[in-house]
């Protein structure tokens, strides 16, 4: 028996990279994996690339109607919703001195209300059956500390964190569970300037476990998270960056104890 046999789970932001990952790795568990994207090409490529047990819809985070339409789409489809993953993120970079109220708004609708809508959403449907569900919401170890020049970004993604707990205490009589996972720099179509080894080689010397990550390292968390196994956790965030945002003192020049 495999871990997701017989459950159904929507990811957001799943035509590409972590999400998309996250798809694969969910059917090949035995589950259905519903890919929820703006992205209408990739989405629906990749759910043909899965086979029978995905379906791709299109949804836009930062519409609640669509938002709605999504988790209808899913139930309908598959018959029911055990998982959803918020992966969706559109960037806006720029110093905050200048940045444009567009930019604010692109990161911020799609990361943190398109998370809110999205969540409270797929909620409203498990508290509607009486049943019980896992949310994995995307932050990053840009949501821990502050990653400059990123616009929206860091605000963001604290935001999620701190909305994730928040679910989680509202829901966790109903048995729903609401966590969040934080990536460091992960090899993902958002982040192409990696491909560049020589960047590449620099992020992974600066590393603690000496690599970058790749999407596969962050959807072994998020589904952990989906899972029963990790039916005692929930309001709780999940670090996987390599060590990377721990390791301040490896930066100090001069240490006595090296
Ligand atoms: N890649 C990294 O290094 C990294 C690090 C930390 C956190 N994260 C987080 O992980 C998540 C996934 O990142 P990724 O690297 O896989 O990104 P990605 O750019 O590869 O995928 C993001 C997907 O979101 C979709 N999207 C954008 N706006 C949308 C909207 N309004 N509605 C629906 N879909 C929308 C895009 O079409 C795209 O398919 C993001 O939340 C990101 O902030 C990534």
């Amino acid at each position: 028996m495999a871990r997701f046999d017989d459950k159904v789970c929507l990811i957001t932001g799943g035509a590409s990279g972590i999400g998309a990952e996250t798809a694969r790795r969910y059917a090949g568990e035995g589950g259905r994996a519903v890919i929820g994207d703006v992205d209408e090409e990739r989405g629906s490529a990749l759910a043909d690339e899965i086979g029978s047990g995905a379906a791709f819809v299109r949804i836009d985070v930062s519409d609640p109607a669509s938002c709605a339409a999504g988790i209808a789409f899913t139930t309908e489809t598959f018959g029911r919703l055990d998982g959803l993953v918020n992966s969706a993120i559109r960037m806006g970079p720029g110093a905050l001195v200048e940045l444009t109220l567009d930019d604010w708004k692109k990161v911020v609708d799609s990361g943190l209300t398109g998370t809110f809508l999205m969540t409270q959403a797929a909620g409203r449907w498990w508290m509607d059956q009486g049943a019980q569900g896992a949310v994995v919401n995307l932050s990053s170890t840009g949501g821990l500390q502050p990653y400059n020049l990123a616009g929206a970004y860091s605000t963001t993604k604290a935001g999620v964190i701190m909305l994730s707990k928040q679910f989680g205490l509202e829901w966790a009589r109903h048995g729903i569970r609401v966590n969040t996972v934080c990536p460091g720099h992960t090899e993902t179509p958002l982040t192409a300037y990696m491909r560049d080894p020589a960047v590449k080689q620099a992020r992974a010397d600066v590393t603690p476990l000496n690599r970058v990550g790749q999407p596969d390292d962050i959807a072994e968390g998020i589904l952990y998270l989906l899972s029963d196994e990790a039916s005692y956790v929930t309001s709780s965030e999940l670090v996987i960056d390599g060590g990377m945002s721990t390791s301040l003192f490896n930066h100090m020049p001069g240490r006595k104890w090296d």
